[in-house]
């Protein structure tokens, strides 16, 4: 049994946003103390090829991320990414700093390992957030800024509340989230339609290449998520992340009368709107699944239902600090056992209506072959350097993760130098000669696909380490 395990039962008797305060409070810090991070990381983050991914451009060690809402003011950052997730995804933010709604709004299903929050978008604010991420910047692993709209804000004047957070965080985010799924905020879901989706990625992609997702809820009428999916698809999106919570209190036994239900209660709702997705969207569009996942097999579920990454929540307070571990380590047996040697290789395995896509030609598999190779850049670009220079200071503060080494094949492929100026955005795609396939060559910086994002041990030593002092994480 885990100290967490221990220990649970008399966090689980405080109120359960006392708890999550306290959680953030270690986590923020205690868990940052050098020898401390030294020996949590070594302990959780595990590091295996086999579990190494490029989604939407970025580059993830391990597919497990942290969802949106457990650091909503990215307070605890350097102390999560000690805790093994392969990327984290803060907020959400809002432009304005808000209370959120009154407490209690954090509820435990216990029995059904469930929560149910009725948060509301409780937050510090883009500048304030935006101001204490730059610090950091650039991360160790990839950081997602998830973006809402404040309570205030009239919903004709909410294309304009999400641009702006957008534009305070531009610079210190890897990738964006717009959240329209929240059931806390009045009338949010209502912006789940397509002409507002089109009108908001059209909106972002005037400011940035990044990767842009949308966050969708589980409780939309399937025909109208896939048209607004599909328009996001159309108008910039990068990916989905499906799904935030669900207001179908039939879930849980004793639902409280506001907010949204995550957990166990969620996966089988999470699970099967990510196997639509697929079969509309597999191969076109990054799937990050959320919802229920608390173990390596359903991790593994949604990987092979098409799922190039999955994020945890209400497992991470269930479940407690050693779950990135046990699920990538989980992971890698399941892969074992399938007889796998890469994600890659599992993903969207049990996909039964594949969408169609074009044949391809043989340009197209010369090119695949040459992107199933991992691609690392070895030397940074200028603007990356400039960066990485001016990030001397904070070296001491950003230190990544020591990572946990299970198998070290050094099968990884040299970089090549063609890519170094490029931030190549790709979707993984099933096929015998090559598990990457590049979709796009957009993104307009590359510091979010630098080596230094990955463990040294993915990582031919190259001239970045010795050139720019990259901050890796070490062995
Ligand atoms: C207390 C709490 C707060 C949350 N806050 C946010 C939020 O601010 N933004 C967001 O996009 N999702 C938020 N979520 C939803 C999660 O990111 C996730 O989509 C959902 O909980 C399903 O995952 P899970 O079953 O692993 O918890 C929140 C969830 C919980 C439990």
């Amino acid at each position: 049994m885990s100290l967490y395990q221990m220990l649970s039962p008399y966090l689980f008797k405080l109120d359960a946003e006392k708890a999550h305060n306290l959680a953030e409070s270690f986590i923020k810090r205690v868990l940052p103390l050098p020898l401390v991070q030294d020996y949590v990381a070594g302990k959780n983050c595990v590091v295996d090829k086999a579990l190494s991914v490029e989604v939407a451009g970025m580059r993830f060690y391990n597919p497990v991320g942290l969802a949106a809402g457990f650091d909503k003011n990215a307070t605890m950052i350097k102390g999560l990414s000690a805790l093994g997730f392969g990327f984290l995804e803060i907020g959400t933010i809002t432009q304005a700093p808000q209370e959120g709604n009154p407490k209690p709004r954090l509820f435990r299903h216990t029995q059904e390992q469930s929560l149910q929050n009725a948060m509301g978008f409780n937050n510090q604010g883009s500048l304030v957030i935006s101001k204490r991420l730059k610090a950091f910047y650039p991360y160790a692993i990839p950081l997602g800024v998830n973006i809402g709209k404040n309570k205030i804000i009239a919903q004709s004047d909410s294309l304009k509340n999400y641009e702006n957070v957008l534009l305070d965080c531009l610079e210190v985010g890897d990738y964006f989230t717009f959240n329209l799924s929240s059931p806390n905020t009045p009338n949010l879901r209502d912006l789940q339609n397509v002409s507002f989706v089109q009108e908001l990625f059209a909106m972002a992609r005037t400011h940035t290449q990044k990767p842009l997702f949308l966050k969708i809820s589980p409780d939309m009428d399937k025909d109208e998520m896939l048209k607004v999916v599909e328009m996001s698809i159309k108008s910039g999106a990068s990916g989905i992340i499906a799904t935030n919570t669900t207001v179908d209190y039939t879930l849980v036994q004793n639902p409280q009368d506001s907010g949204g239900i995550s957990g166990a209660a969620l996966k089988q709702k999470s699970k099967e709107i990510l196997r639509i997705l697929s079969e509309s969207f597999f191969g076109k569009i990054a799937l990050i699944s959320v919802g229920g996942i608390d173990n390596a097999q359903e991790a593994y579920e949604r990987i092979k239902l098409g799922a190039s990454l999955v994020q945890v929540y209400s497992g991470f307070v269930f479940q407690g600090p050693s779950l990135c571990k046990n699920i990538n380590e989980g992971l890698l047996q399941c892969l074992r056992a399938d007889g796998f040697t890469h994600l890659y290789e599992a993903l969207g395995q049990d996909i039964k209506t594949k969408p169609k896509t074009r044949k391809k030609s043989n340009a197209d598999k010369t090119q695949d072959k040459q992107d199933s190779k991992i691609v690392i850049k070895t030397k940074p670009t200028q603007t990356r350097k400039k960066k990485l220079d001016s990030s001397k200071d904070t070296e001491s503060t950003q230190k990544a993760p020591s990572p946990k080494k299970t198998e070290s094949k050094k099968t990884e492929s040299k970089p090549k130098k063609t890519r170094a100026k490029k931030a190549d955005s790709t979707n993984a795609t099933k096929s015998k000669a090559s598990r990457t396939k590049k979709t796009e060559s957009k993104l307009d910086s590359t510091q979010n696909l630098v080596d230094k994002d990955l463990p040294t041990s993915q990582i031919e030593p190259s001239q970045a380490q010795q050139d720019s002092k990259a901050n890796l994480p070490k062995e």
